[in-house]
């Protein structure tokens, strides 16, 4: 017994610290088999077989990464213990917060960690506090978690659906409050943008406006607009569909195309909402504004009125750009979705004839091409990972070249895309397609 333990370990950049780390669970000697590809997590736990994940906060979020291990546990598996080393900081901040997993603080010694993952392990062995650890690792601190936020959210977004259909407008001091909870989260980090940016099974308007009210809150932060501005951005997202209560359900959820006779009803649906808004009189004529011209473009081929440039509300042009990007990176009933990569690729391809190019910068600014620690392949065909991101250049970030064409390892190179113009990146890879070194 024992032998096939396995320990997944996604450790800290630092190559001293990864070595010690690495050292410190091998001699853990259940034959600990310590991996360290953070984009490779799923993979691995769905593979079966992990007893305890060990995971640097440095190299990803602890919640984000027990939410990557819970996600792959197989069925009829239990799920790994999970053990998060942190720093100093990090420990007073979860102290104060319910603990969903065991934390280890620096500095610690290289023992401490050994003797922990054993007693961890043994505890598994013997089953005799399982409950307790399982109990443990299902409680989330609030702090690392978006989703109750995001469900909130979504409650007041159908909340406000349910309202418009029965011509009512939305509850606007509700939609502040939540505003404000989404704004401070969004500021603090990059969880609520993460969760807009889940693929969901099927279109839903509720999920659709939250995440539109979220791409707006970042365009709105990243352009360092005043705190109202942003607040007002957030709620206009969260209410810019409204209109579409007033719509029949066969318009909304057709499978195939619209006829014409349909496309026109549907493009109705900003003046519905432009008219629910009016309701609660002129203190929210920016909101009537700004779902009125949710749909008008740059070039002028929007709608209802046809509206170009400035004379687009500056409200409406952030809910334009958001909207268009949640659309591409979401399903739709005729078709499946674009990777964030694809969907912002497709709108920085309209930004000069559709948007406010400021507009798409910002969302560009916030979007990150290639995140820290994605894959990608290059056209030299070798892969590596992304250990920077280039402002000046979103296109071209620092890798760290770790593997050649045939997917043979090759001793790691860095490589400063912007100093090597004959090189590109090919494509981003899917976690599941890389491989555990
Ligand atoms: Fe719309
Ligand atoms: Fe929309």
């Amino acid at each position: 017994m024992g032998g096939d333990r396995r320990i997944l370990a996604l450790l800290s950049e630092q190559q001293q610290e990864n070595q010690r780390v690495r050292e410190a669970l091998i001699r853990v000697n259940v034959g600990a088999n310590v991996v360290d590809s953070p984009a490779g997590i799923g993979t691995s736990i769905a593979a079966g077989g992990v007893d305890l994940v060990v995971c640097d906060a440095q190299t990803m979020e602890p919640q984000r990464a027990h939410e990557l291990v819970l996600s792959n546990v197989p069925d009829g598996e239990r799920q790994p213990v999970f053990l998060a080393l942190v720093d100093s900081f990090d420990r007073d901040r979860l102290g104060r917060e319910p603990a969903f997993a065991h934390f280890l603080a620096r500095p610690f010694r290289a023992e401490t960690l050994t003797a922990l993952c054993r007693s961890l392990l043994e505890d598994i062995r013997s089953d005799v506090s399982t409950d307790r650890t399982l109990a443990v690792a299902i409680r989330q601190p609030a702090r690392f978690s978006a989703r109750p936020l995001y469900a909130d959210a979504v409650s007041f977004a159908r909340e406000s659906l349910a309202r418009g259909r029965e011509g009512l407008a939305p509850d606007m001091g509700w939609a502040r409050l939540v505003a404000e909870r989404l704004h401070t989260s969004l500021v603090q980090s990059n969880l609520l943008l993460n969760r807009a940016l889940e693929p969901h099974q099927r279109f839903d308007l509720s999920t659709h406006s939250v995440n539109v009210a979220i791409f707006a809150g970042k365009i709105a932060h990243s352009r360092d607009l005043p705190l109202d501005s942003t607040l007002r951005a957030i709620e206009a997202g969260l209410v810019h569909d409204i209109g579409m209560a007033r719509l029949p359900e066969s318009i909304l959820f057709k499978e195939s195309g619209l006829s014409a006779e349909e496309r026109q009803e549907m493009e109705r649906h900003p003046t519905l909402g432009a008219e629910l808004i009016a309701q609660l009189g002129p203190s929210y004529g920016w909101l009537e504004r700004a779902i009125r011209q949710e749909h008008e473009r740059a070039g002028g081929q929007g709608y209802p009125e046809g509206l170009a440039q400035e004379e687009i509300d500056p409200i409406a042009r952030v809910l334009g750009v958001a909207d268009v990007f949640e659309a591409f990176s979401h399903t739709r009933a005729y078709r499946s979705p674009f990777t964030a990569y694809e969907a912002l690729e497709r709108v920085v391809a309209m930004r000069e004839e559709y948007f406010d190019g400021a507009i798409v910068d910002a969302l560009a600014n916030e979007i990150s091409v290639f995140p820290l620690d994605s894959y990608v392949k290059l056209s030299s065909g070798a892969i590596g990972r992304v250990i920077a991101t280039n402002p000046g250049n979103l296109m071209r970030p620092t890798i760290e070249v770790l593997w050649n064409e045939s997917w043979a390892p090759i001793d790691p190179k860095i490589m400063a895309l912007d100093q090597v113009p004959d090189i590109a990146i090919e494509r981003p890879l899917h976690e599941s397609e890389v491989p555990i070194t």
